[in-house]
């Protein structure tokens, strides 16, 4: 028995393969379960995301054919909206047909290292092992590595991967990942690599504990301005959030009527804002007015919903 032996044998009986994107050969459907996953976890993409935007874009051509402004509509309330923008982008950079091979993959927006040799193994067999979160995590502990360092472990990587079957190594490493190797509690008696895990006496020592930064807190007012049954919003023009609608959101001055409170966080700080709403003539070419409708039909922030909310 071998270490990679042991793993097929788990993911022939405990693997999710009905997953719908290891059900098809389809490198787009492929491609797009891999950058939804990024960042998101499995029952949400599957549960509100995967599907629906499958059916508004049937082919990555009409992906590449379709305004950015589309694409954002149906990654609303997905977050980390650079990933859509990216995706757009891809799609006009290979004119709606996907590379067939890991190096051309890695020349388009938004597809790194790990993601392309995901699609490559899945869509294609590529010999190519995958290093996400998950598979990190596993290999910090198999071979007891304290360090986090992304070089060294493309070599470990590549130590324990099996060339044989890369598509069943790499599907298998994400669902040991997600399902035994746990961060807090991984579940090593039911673990494939147990026998062969240096790390299986103290898992919890792999990696090494991140530094805890605190996230900033960031405050604001957030001011609806209403005139009639319209609202007045503005598509974001900054990198953050690009093209996103959003409400007057302001760092000093509040005026109106306090409606209340939300919270959000992002990856890198936490939006507290207090939520204002008035009547008050308010001139900003910035903005444009709709009414509720017409709002439904943008893309918004998670945040700029939870106002919604409060109207
Ligand atoms: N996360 C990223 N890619 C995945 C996949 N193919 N299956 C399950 N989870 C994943």
């Amino acid at each position: 028995m071998t270490p990679q032996i042991s793993l097929l044998y788990w993911y022939t009986q405990h693997g999710r393969h009905d997953l719908p994107w290891r059900t098809t050969n389809d490198p787009y459907h492929i491609y797009l379960s891999e950058i939804m996953l990024q960042q998101t976890q499995v029952k949400t993409v599957l549960e509100r995301f995967y599907f629906p935007f499958l059916e508004r874009f049937p082919t990555l051509a009409d992906v590449a054919t379709s305004e950015l402004d589309d694409v954002l509509k149906k990654w609303e309330g997905l977050g980390y909206y650079t990933r859509a923008r990216n995706l757009h982008n891809a799609a006009r950079q290979c004119n709606g047909v996907l590379p067939d091979n890991a190096h051309d993959l890695i020349q388009l927006s938004g597809i790194g290292r790990s993601t392309a040799h995901a699609i490559a193994a899945f869509a294609y067999r590529e010999a190519l092992p995958i290093l996400d979160a998950n598979v990190k995590r596993i290999l910090h502990r198999y071979f007891a590595l304290s360090e986090r360092n992304d070089k060294k472990l493309w070599d470990y990587a590549y130590k324990l991967f099996d060339p044989s079957h890369p598509y069943e190594y790499n599907q298998a490493m994400m669902d040991v990942g997600s399902l035994i190797c746990l961060p807090k509690k991984p579940l090593c008696e039911q673990c494939p690599f147990e026998q062969w895990c240096e790390g299986k006496v103290k898992p919890l020592s792999y990696p090494e504990a991140k530094k805890k930064t605190l996230k900033p807190i960031r405050k604001r007012s957030i001011i609806v301005h209403q005139r009639n049954k319209k609202y007045a919003l503005k598509q974001r023009n900054e990198k953050f959030l690009h093209r996103l609608w959003g409400f007057y959101e302001t760092e000093a001055v509040t005026y109106g009527e306090y409606i209340g409170h939300i919270t959000q966080h992002y990856s890198h700080f936490t939006l507290e804002a207090d939520v204002y709403i008035t009547r008050e003539t308010f001139e900003n070419e910035l903005f444009e007015w709709f009414d509720v409708e017409e709002i439904a039909q943008l893309s918004l922030s998670r945040a700029d919903h939870k106002v919604i909310e409060l109207l």
